[in-house]
């Protein structure tokens, strides 16, 4: 059974260009083959709109990168310090106080609206700068989080712009754990 069951409307071309853009935002090994994987998917699950991801081989502080819909998406298992770093944050610093959560609405950018369970460990966004559509890196930035290269904007541990001109924070798609290891986008 294969790691990742997918689906997407992007067309190759759609890959190659994230797959360039996405290089550093890769920061793990087990990040690289589920992007590689979805160049060939399956007649059966190219029309589908939603996507099953086995996030069993995310350790800690590790990030797994996903095409869905023609976009990366991130996935990461955040540590503690992680949690605790956006945790603290005050929602008067920062540039956008929303917390573009396709799951709950125009609620406060508080972490614990952003990440897929109360404990915060997981937090699931799109990989897509707000600014102008670039691919941010992980594990970067002044805020610990990630960082665009572009034009310079900094997003802390929980996606939220933090510094630079991308207007909003990244944006949390629908997603939820449909078993312990399992996360279904869409
Ligand atoms: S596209 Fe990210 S800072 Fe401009």
């Amino acid at each position: 059974m294969s790691h990742v069951e997918e689906d997407h409307e992007g067309s190759r071309r759609d890959f190659l260009y994230y797959a360039t853009a996405g290089a550093g935002a890769v920061t793990a090994g087990a990040a690289i083959w589920p992007l590689v994987n979805q160049m060939n998917p399956s007649a059966d699950v190219v029309a589908a709109s939603t996507m099953r991801v086995d996030v069993s081989s995310v350790g800690p502080g590790t990030q797994l990168t996903v095409l869905f819909l023609g976009k990366p998406v991130f996935i990461r298992r955040r540590t503690e310090e992680e949690i605790t770093a956006a945790r603290e944050v005050s929602l008067d610093e920062l540039p956008d106080d929303i917390a573009r959560n396709e799951n709950l609405g125009d609620v406060p950018a508080d972490d614990a609206n952003r990440t897929l369970d109360e404990a915060g460990e997981w937090l699931v966004m799109q990989g897509v700068c707000t600014h102008l559509g670039c691919v941010p890196l992980g594990d970067a930035g002044d805020f610990g989080g990630w960082f665009c290269p572009c034009h310079g904007s900094h997003y802390d541990t929980s996606g939220r712009i933090r510094r630079g001109p991308a207007p909003e924070n990244l944006p949390v798609p629908v997603a939820e754990f449909v078993d312990e290891t399992t996360i279904l986008l869409g």
